[in-house]
């Protein structure tokens, strides 16, 4: 896998795409709202529904930088590093990390915020893999002009 200039994060096992305590400089992927419909029989936030968000804020870069169609082929690592509430803001940051001939590495957290408070809290990360497909399913080459992504 090649590391393009418009990366400027490692391949460590835990990339972090926040630099000290705060939420990454840049805009969100996708914010939200956690709904009680997002909700397990527990009444916790359901951890699939953050990781659907997860994988479609990734998915919003792969597409992006692949200019078509992507598909999700594995998830390297993910953790839950503190629980999501009824109310709060969650918002979704995703960063690439790295490409190969079809393939893209791509950082994702996902951050929360109490409804009314500003106290910023990194609550999932995890490290997305995407294959760019033709219109037969099959990997196609990535295009070697690049987009710069921020
Ligand atoms: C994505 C898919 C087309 C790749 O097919 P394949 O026969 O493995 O193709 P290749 O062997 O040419 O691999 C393509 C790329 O994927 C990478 N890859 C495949 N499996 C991988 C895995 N488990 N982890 C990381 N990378 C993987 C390969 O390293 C290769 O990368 P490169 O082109 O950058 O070198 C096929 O695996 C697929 O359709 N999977 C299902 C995807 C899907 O439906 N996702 C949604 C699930 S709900």
């Amino acid at each position: 896998m090649s590391d393009p200039d418009l990366t400027s994060s490692s391949r460590s096992a835990d990339p972090e795409l926040s630099e000290g305590e705060g939420p990454p400089a840049e805009p969100p992927m996708i914010r939200t709202i956690a709904m009680p419909a997002d909700t397990n029989p527990a009444g916790d936030i359901f951890g699939g529904w953050l990781m659907s968000l997860m994988d479609m804020a990734a998915g919003n870069v792969a597409t992006r930088y692949a200019r078509g169609r992507c598909v999700t082929v594995a998830v390297d690592s993910i953790a839950f590093l503190a629980p999501v509430v009824v109310g709060d803001e969650v918002s979704l940051y995703a960063k690439l990390l790295s490409t190969g001939r079809s393939s893209m590495r791509i950082a994702v957290e996902a951050w929360r915020r109490p409804r009314v408070a500003e106290d910023y809290r990194k609550v999932t990360r995890a490290v997305f893999v995407f294959v760019a497909i033709d219109e037969n399913r099959r990997a196609r080459p990535l295009p070697t002009s690049t987009l710069e992504l921020e």
